[in-house]
């Protein structure tokens, strides 16, 4: 640590205790150019006021006037006076007024005077390089004779962008400890008193810096979901680190975007075509006098067995969603046929089976996700394990994965209630077919992650049962 860049600094701290006062004095004084300590804040602001000073220190809770006032006068006097307030982590209710009066950086008591020595240094390197600036800007005029104005131009510009950034994102602050320095106004809007505090808490577990430093692209990107009494933001951020002259890192800075909306409106875009494709589903079974309950059934079974056999979330969660349209295609299916009470006829049966067919060519020319899962289904459910299937005489792997397990879980639900041409089976009789159709009509796979999960498929048999 370059302690000696320190030595420049006109430092003031504040606080009505005497014993932290004498122990920032005994740590710290020695490195500063100047060093001067105040039990009450109305006079340090007399003394800040008429003299030079480059960094305030200051507790919070004072008796008189306390921290947040205080910072707001240094603040209103002279923007570019550096205040840091030391806050328990019961100030939370201070922080988001402290952000709101300018306040540079919050540290969070129990602090270590390696800590603070550490953030003096780096605001020492800022306000040199400031003062630099300023040096350089005056070189440049006087000696290349270039206007004055450019320059302020060029600072009043940096200025607007900065403004602009503020207004428009939500922007947070490191150091390269991965704690946070600054918070910006819209931030806690955005997010509130909870989040902020709760990001005090835990501000030692960020990763931020690892992953930004070590990124080939030098930033990355992240979406951080916030829970706050059941309301969920979603906040997507980037990272970007700045570095200093000599390459060690400074700060990284966080601008992200508020994009709740957008993920609320494709969650209600979801819903409602899972509704959607439900009530068609509903509309086509109740056509063949089946209730409602099989669709749901089916999809939970498949959501079950699917489980068993590894399926992804994302693949469960399709399936579910598409499945109650596998029989969609029943829709150009004669009534008299679909009803019929008997047996069918090879013809009447050679014409159920196109049902299958019908049902992908509706579904097919969608390219959303869960249509062509649903065209899938509706044209393979049919299919055999062995190649003894409809319409395609699929075999084995050939079957796509869903209707594979769509299959198993239609047939057990078809078997287990009254249909127009037969009585219920007992539960007993259906297991034993599955079983028996093992490597035959299914997949051996898909019968024992069926028999694996038995319960809880007649936990959803029961449950979606009795009123049928
Ligand atoms: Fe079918
Ligand atoms: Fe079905």
């Amino acid at each position: 640590m370059d302690i000696k860049s320190l030595y420049k600094l006109n430092v003031v701290a504040v606080d009505d205790e005497e014993m932290i006062l004498k122990h920032l004095d005994n740590h710290i004084s020695r490195y500063c150019n100047k060093f001067e300590k105040f039990t009450s804040a109305i006079e340090a602001y007399e003394y800040i006021s008429t003299s030079t000073v480059d960094i305030v220190i200051s507790d919070i809770r004072m008796p008189l006037m306390n921290g947040i006032e205080f910072s707001k006068k240094v603040k209103d006097y002279k923007k570019d006076i550096i205040v840091i307030l030391l806050s328990a982590s019961n100030d939370a209710d201070y922080l988001m007024e402290a952000i709101n009066v300018g306040v540079d950086r919050f540290l969070p008591k129990p602090y270590s005077i390696k800590e603070l020595i550490e953030i003096l240094e780096n605001y020492a390197t800022q306000i040199e390089s400031i003062k630099e600036v300023k040096l350089y800007n005056e070189f440049i005029v006087n000696k290349l004779k270039i206007k004055e104005n450019n320059f302020k131009d060029i600072l009043y510009y940096l200025e607007q962008y900065n403004d602009a950034i503020n207004q428009t994102n939500l922007v947070r602050k490191f150091d390269s400890n991965g704690k946070i320095i600054t918070t910006n106004n819209k931030f806690t809007k955005t997010l509130g008193m909870y989040s902020l505090a709760n990001q005090l808490k835990e501000i030692n577990s960020f990763d931020v810096i690892k992953n930004t430093t070590s990124s080939s692209d030098n930033f990355f990107n992240n979406l951080i979901i916030y829970e706050n009494q059941n309301q969920k933001s979603y906040i997507e951020s980037t990272y970007i680190p700045i570095y200093k002259y000599d390459q060690t890192l400074l700060e990284v800075l966080e601008i992200s975007y508020d994009v709740s909306e957008v993920y609320k409106l494709n969650e209600e875009i979801q819903k409602t075509q899972e509704t959607v494709i439900y009530m068609l589903g509903t509309l086509i079974e109740s056509r063949s006098k089946e209730t409602s309950n099989h669709l749901k059934r089916v999809a939970l079974y498949g959501e079950i067995i699917g489980k068993a056999y590894g399926l992804d979330d994302k693949q469960m969660e399709l399936m579910k969603i598409s499945s109650p349209l596998h029989d969609i295609g029943k829709i150009g299916i004669p009534d008299h046929i679909l009803n019929k009470p008997s047996s069918l006829s090879d013809e009447e049966y050679r014409v159920v089976k196109e049902h299958s067919k019908i049902g992908y060519e509706i579904l097919k020319n969608s390219n959303r996700d869960i249509l062509q899962i649903a065209a899938v289904i509706a044209y393979s459910h049919h299919e055999n394990w062995d190649g003894t299937g409809y319409p395609q005489n699929l075999k084995g792997e050939e079957i796509d994965i869903y209707s594979r397990i769509i299959a198993v879980a239609d047939v057990f639900d078809a078997l287990t209630h009254d249909r127009c041409y037969k009585k219920a089976w007992s539960i007993e009789e259906a297991i034993d077919f599955i079983k028996k159709e093992k490597g035959k009509k299914f997949e051996p796979k898909i019968v024992d992650m069926f028999l694996e999960s038995i319960e809880d498929i007649l936990k959803i048999y029961r449950k979606y049962t009795e009123n049928d």
